[in-house]
């Protein structure tokens, strides 16, 4: 088992990819805190870890908010005593062209995916630094590399996360702290499955646009998370994974 004995905090776990990560590290032995601002999908995620034998807990928090973001560590470390990894996944996907996009819109979009991942790697940080080190995961999109209209709140915060994961691991790697940022392309979610309807796309005119021709599972970025948060990536910092199904290679 690759996360052996590790204390993971997964943000945005009450579904899609987050869920699927934490499922995932729960099968490799790590010890989970889904932290997420639905109770319901959480508790979800929470129950079906369990139901597999796995070990997990679920923390109510809104992660723009300092007390909720401080908080998801606290009880991380009071509950299993170290933090090993944090993935930083959840997001607001606010996607609005510049002349719609309001200013509560860019503060949305801003304050969860930009703050809020700033909130919750400072707090972990913290626990982090007195066992020795850890793993930030950062969640970025291919948002972040291409320019496409409607997007653009989203697209810049997704951005700003891959600049962010550079400058954290600057700050951190000397405390033996990765931070690696993920970069998925389009993933069959809900959320996905809804954009393309108001589209009036389908997943085959999606997966057109890749060079492996469809869309991805939420199980193909959780693979590519664990791998950025385990051993397996020990001297990978600052770096950032496409896992796009060849979208932004064309
Ligand atoms: N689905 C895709 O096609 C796709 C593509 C590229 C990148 N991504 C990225 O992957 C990550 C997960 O996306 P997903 O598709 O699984 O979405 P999702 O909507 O299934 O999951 C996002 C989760 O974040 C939670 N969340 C939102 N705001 C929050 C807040 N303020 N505090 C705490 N939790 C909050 C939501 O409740 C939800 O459970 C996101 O960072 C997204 O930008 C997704």
């Amino acid at each position: 088992m690759r996360l052996e004995s590790k204390v993971a905090i997964i943000t945005g776990a009450a579904s899609g990819i987050g869920r699927a990560t934490a499922e995932l590290f729960a099968k490799e032995g790590a010890r989970v805190v889904v932290a997420d601002i639905d109770s319901a999908g959480g508790e979800q995620t929470v129950s079906n870890i369990r139901a597999k034998g796995g070990e997990a807990r679920f923390v109510r928090a809104d992660i723009s908010k300092d007390e909720d973001a401080k908080r998801i560590s606290e009880e991380a470390a009071r509950a299993y005593g170290r933090i090993d990894i944090l993935v930083n996944n959840a997001a607001a996907f606010v996607f609005k062209r510049l002349e719609e996009a309001t200013v509560e819109d860019w503060q949305r979009a801003l304050h969860v995916n930009v703050m809020g991942t700033a909130l919750c790697t400072k707090y972990a940080v913290e626990h982090m630094k007195k066992t020795g080190g850890g793993a930030v995961v950062n969640i970025s999109s291919v948002h972040g590399f291409v320019g496409q209209q409607g997007y653009l709140p989203y697209a810049a915060t997704k951005a700003a996360l891959v600049q962010m994961s550079r400058n954290m691991a600057s700050e951190l790697g000397s405390y033996n702290i990765r931070v690696n940022t993920v970069c998925p392309g389009a993933v069959l979610t809900d959320h996905t499955l809804h954009r393309l309807k108001e589209l009036g796309m389908t997943e085959e005119d999606l997966g057109a646009q890749h060079l492996l021709k469809r869309g991805s599972q939420p199980c193909e970025s959780a693979a590519a998370i664990l791998f950025m948060a385990s051993e397996e990536s020990s001297f990978v910092t600052g770096a950032f994974l496409m896992v796009d199904g060849g979208y932004t290679a064309q």
